[in-house]
């Protein structure tokens, strides 16, 4: 039986990599330590919740006692815990450096001190900037435009120099916007998805014509696992599906899918520093035996019907209620 310890397991992509791993392997146990911020949310796990192979931690990456405690408990580490919304970094940048680099360092030295057999850190292609044509290769220098891109370029060389000096065995993913399930309603797609079935504005920002790399959840869950068992110490590996868009096609994606008009296109002062476009080179982990398996039209068509079923779900979320109520019902476990 392998453990993994799995760091803010309990938000979008860290919820859907615990389900599937579990899902899918029955020798391993998972360790969930999450803060439970605004973006945690323990809903996303009910399919887990009572699986004996399945733990959750409430608590903080920045508190060296409760890593500790946990840490010698694991084979391996996987680091999903961030702050990760672009917008929240330039309003207050504080969290995303606690959480973002210094967190990742007490989770490194907690993984040093005890001879951790791999430590994944989930990194993005925000790292390498803004780029209008051609491909970032993992090569390519970092030149993060916001504090979020900052705080995790800082992480991912920060987790490269504990494998150059201590040889710790580190692998870094650096993945493209993702979309799917459990997605937390303020990031572009569950957003707009859901102001759409409230009939609210959707609104876009600068001309609308700002590129993303859509990647769906479960193909990177397939990545990160295999990076995770096959990446070579100290390097990182991007992942993204050439599934280039601008925000304009997106929203008209989301509006004509739900037959809505698109009168609720509304367009808004620019995000701060907005990155343009990015696209990856994915050729070194496609070498890895890893390729995207989903077609953009059909899992984004499942993702909008996911939100259409789920209303309970992203209705608390936005309303702000089911913090309160997650917190009395697993104050027993702290
Ligand atoms: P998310 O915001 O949905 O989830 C983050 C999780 O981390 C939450 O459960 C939150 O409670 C937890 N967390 C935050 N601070 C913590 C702390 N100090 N200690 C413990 N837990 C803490 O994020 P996501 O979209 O699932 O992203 C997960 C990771 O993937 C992040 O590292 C992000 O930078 C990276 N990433 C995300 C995307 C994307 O498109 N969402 C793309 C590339 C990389
Ligand atoms: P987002 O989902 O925040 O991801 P990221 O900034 O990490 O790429 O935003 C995706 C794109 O959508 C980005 O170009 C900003 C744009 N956007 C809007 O136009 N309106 C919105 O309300 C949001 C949240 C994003």
């Amino acid at each position: 039986m392998r453990t993994l310890l799995v760091t803010g397991g309990a938000g979008f992509i860290g919820s859907n990599f615990i389900q599937y791993m579990l899902g899918k392997h029955t020798e391993i146990s998972i360790i969930n330590l999450d803060k439970l911020t605004y973006a945690g949310n323990l809903e996303n796990l009910k399919t887990v919740e009572h699986d004996d192979r399945y733990r959750f931690v409430e608590g903080d990456i920045c508190n060296a006692e409760i890593v500790n405690r946990l840490v010698p408990e694991a084979d391996v580490i996987v680091n999903f815990a961030a702050e990760s919304h672009v917008d929240r970094s330039i309003g207050k940048p504080d969290d995303f450096i606690k959480t973002d680099i210094y967190g990742v360092f007490v989770l490194l030295e907690a993984a040093r001190s005890n001879g951790i057999q791999r430590f994944v850190q989930i990194s993005t292609d925000e790292v390498y900037g803004s780029r209008e044509k051609g491909h970032f290769s993992e090569t390519d220098p970092l030149m993060p435009s916001s504090p979020y891109a900052a705080s995790k370029s800082g992480a991912d060389r920060l987790v490269y120099s504990y494998y150059v000096t201590y040889r710790l065995p580190v692998v870094i993913p650096r993945s493209s916007n993702n979309f799917g399930p459990y997605q937390y309603p303020e990031k572009l797609i569950p957003l707009f998805v859901t102001n759409a079935l409230e009939n609210k504005k959707l609104p876009i920002y600068g001309d609308g014509l700002n590129v993303r790399d859509w990647l769906y959840v479960m193909d990177n869950c397939e990545a990160i696992e295999l990076i995770m068992e096959q990446g070579r110490d100290g390097e990182a590996y991007n992942v993204g599906a050439g599934n280039e868009y601008s925000n304009l096609e997106i929203t008209r994606f989301i509006l004509d899918f739900l037959h809505k008009p698109e009168s609720l296109m509304t367009f808004v002062e620019d995000r701060k520093g907005h990155d343009r476009r990015y696209a990856l080179d994915i050729g070194k982990t496609c070498a890895l035996g890893w390729k995207p398996r989903h077609s953009f039209q059909e899992a984004m068509k499942e993702t909008i019907q996911w939100y259409c079923h789920h209303r309970e779900w992203w209705e608390k979320l936005k309303s702000g209620e089911y913090l309160e109520y997650y917190r009395k019902q697993y104050q027993n476990r702290l």
